[in-house]
């Protein structure tokens, strides 16, 4: 695992952008893992002003997000679909893009047919991670085991006081989502981690130093062959 320990959230935003243009560059057809919440935001603004300078072209890339809401329709604007939209697809050439649909009929059907989905794109190339104060990736929350592939998840009240600000109330915060699994995670051939802010040391501290444990979910990421956490000093400071 490499860590990278950069001055400011800017800076993060910015050699994370960087890390993705390359990736874009070198394989225009590439498939990338996508992430909401307020880490990636400065990350996707620099992509768009790439792009908006003609210096990217997504026209061959396809993206999977990590996870989304279940019972939000996608037109809701806090939905992940609204979010992605927002922040970055309605500003690039993105070929198609895909978050698992938490409306679906049949929730375990879905959870299935997004793991074969992205393996039959030919698996993430590059994934883009924020972590929780509580260590979860995607919206893998602490639990007791490593879950395999993509699965429904309830969330933890860490999880649901931190994405509150997002929504009217915190009884609008939906109590579950669908999320990637760790073992789709960590089946992309490259992954990026990205955190800032001080309310975030403790669990990059965790999953940096600490034991592998599905307690810490990030924690998993250190048996992964190329993983780069990219953290401002903040986020850094208990390292
Ligand atoms: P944040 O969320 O970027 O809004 O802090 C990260 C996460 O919960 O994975």
């Amino acid at each position: 695992m490499v860590v990278r320990i950069f001055e400011n959230r800017r800076a993060v935003s910015q050699a994370c952008a960087t890390l993705i243009a390359a990736q874009v560059i070198r394989k225009p057809e590439s498939v990338l893992g996508l992430a909401t919440g307020s880490s990636p935001v400065g990350t996707y603004q620099q992509l768009i002003e790439w792009y908006q300078q003609g210096l990217l072209d997504f026209s061959q890339c396809i993206s999977f997000n990590l996870d989304e809401y279940i019972g939000l329709d996608e037109s809701n604007p806090c939905s992940y679909h609204a979010f992605m939209k927002e922040e970055l697809f309605n500003h690039i050439n993105m070929k198609s893009f895909f978050l698992p649909n938490g409306n679906a009929k049949n929730l375990g059907v879905e959870c299935r047919r997004y793991d074969k989905a992205i393996a039959a794109a030919g698996g993430v190339d590059l994934q883009l991670l924020g972590i929780g104060r509580n260590g979860h990736i995607g919206f893998n929350e602490p639990d007791s085991h490593f879950v395999k592939g993509t699965q429904v998840v309830s969330l933890t009240q860490s999880t649901i006081e931190a994405n509150r600000r997002y929504f009217d109330s915190e009884d609008q915060v939906p109590k579950k989502a669908i999320s990637m699994g760790i073992g789709t995670i960590m089946s992309a051939k490259e992954i990026i981690l990205i955190a800032m802010g001080e309310d975030k040391a403790d669990a990059i501290y965790k999953a940096v130093k600490g034991k592998i444990s599905p307690d810490m979910p990030a924690s998993s990421l250190a048996l992964h062959p190329h993983v780069t956490f990219l953290v401002d000093q903040a986020a850094a400071s208990r390292l």
